[in-house]
């Protein structure tokens, strides 16, 4: 039997490279799709020399869904398949909602929830065709119950992206396809180092988080490879926390 094949969208750094990594490391073969396609062709040669998978780099800007179409015709023309697509591209412009332009609050949704639109209608119809289920996965975040006011384009996009998530597990499920979501807690990624590198919320972290620690894009990665085996196999339509315990704290 072939190894697998993933398709990870916003792949070439971050939590999309964690993710790429943890399932390369169990044989997958994987795409790193990206808005930056020179760094994403970097980092799949990088991922391929690391863990010895076969892996391909392509640029991709999900906000376009002629750009998705070409990504995916491109991915099945290399390897012929594709079984697991994560749907991680995401942008947080953290500006306060009172002087956000319609611009931006418009970009972030194209982004983070028209682009997962664009890629899951698009790779689904590709699983559906072939007949063997599939898996997609949709990196969404504590914003989906939670906010601030520098993150309402951000949460509004996210808990769309979780309900989006869920209609696609009801229309999917019978082709043997799942849908869930992963929601990061604070994970130190370049989206976000501007804010957890400074001493005052590194300490913040320790206190708040019950397993003392700010998150790995690999923590991510683990999350997502659990949901991709075949021991989760009924597991639909639902969202899974991975956030050191962050939510659970009251006061
Ligand atoms: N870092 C965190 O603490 C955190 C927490 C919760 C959720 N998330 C989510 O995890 C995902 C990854 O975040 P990250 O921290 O790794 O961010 P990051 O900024 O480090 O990486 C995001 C990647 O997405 C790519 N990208 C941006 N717009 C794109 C587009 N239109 N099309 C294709 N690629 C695009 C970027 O080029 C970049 O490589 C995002 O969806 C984010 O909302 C992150």
């Amino acid at each position: 039997m072939p190894a697998k094949v993933a398709l990870i969208t916003g792949a070439a750094r971050g939590i999309g490279y964690g993710i790429a990594t943890c399932l390369a490391r169990q044989g997958t073969r994987i795409v790193i799709a990206d808005m930056n396609g020179t760094s994403a062709k970097k980092s799949a040669a990088q991922l391929a020399q690391d863990t010895g998978v076969k892996t391909l780099g392509l640029a991709c800007d999900v906000t376009s869904r002629t750009q998705v179409a070409a990504l995916v015709k491109k991915t099945i023309k290399q390897f012929g398949q594709i079984d697991i697509l994560v749907n991680n591209a995401g942008i947080c412009p953290f500006v306060d909602i009172m002087a956000m332009s319609e611009d931006v609050f418009k970009k972030t949704l194209d982004v983070n929830l028209t682009g997962a639109f664009h890629c899951t209608q698009l790779v689904a119809k590709e699983m559906i065709k072939r007949g063997k289920g599939g898996r997609i996965i949709f990196i969404t975040s504590l914003a989906v119950n939670v906010s601030s006011a520098a993150q309402g384009d951000y949460a509004a996009s996210k808990a769309g992206l979780h309900m989006l998530m869920k209609s696609f597990a009801i229309a999917l499920g019978p082709k043997g396809i799942t849908c869930n979501g992963v929601a990061p807690g604070m994970i130190l990624t370049d989206m976000t180092k501007f804010h957890w590198e400074k001493p005052e919320p590194a300490a913040f972290v320790k206190q708040r988080v019950p397993v003392g620690r700010i998150g790995t894009p690999e923590d991510i990665g683990n999350a997502v490879t659990l949901l991709c085996s075949d021991a989760a196999a009924y597991i639909n339509g639902v969202g899974l926390i991975v956030d050191g315990g962050h939510q659970a704290v009251c006061a």
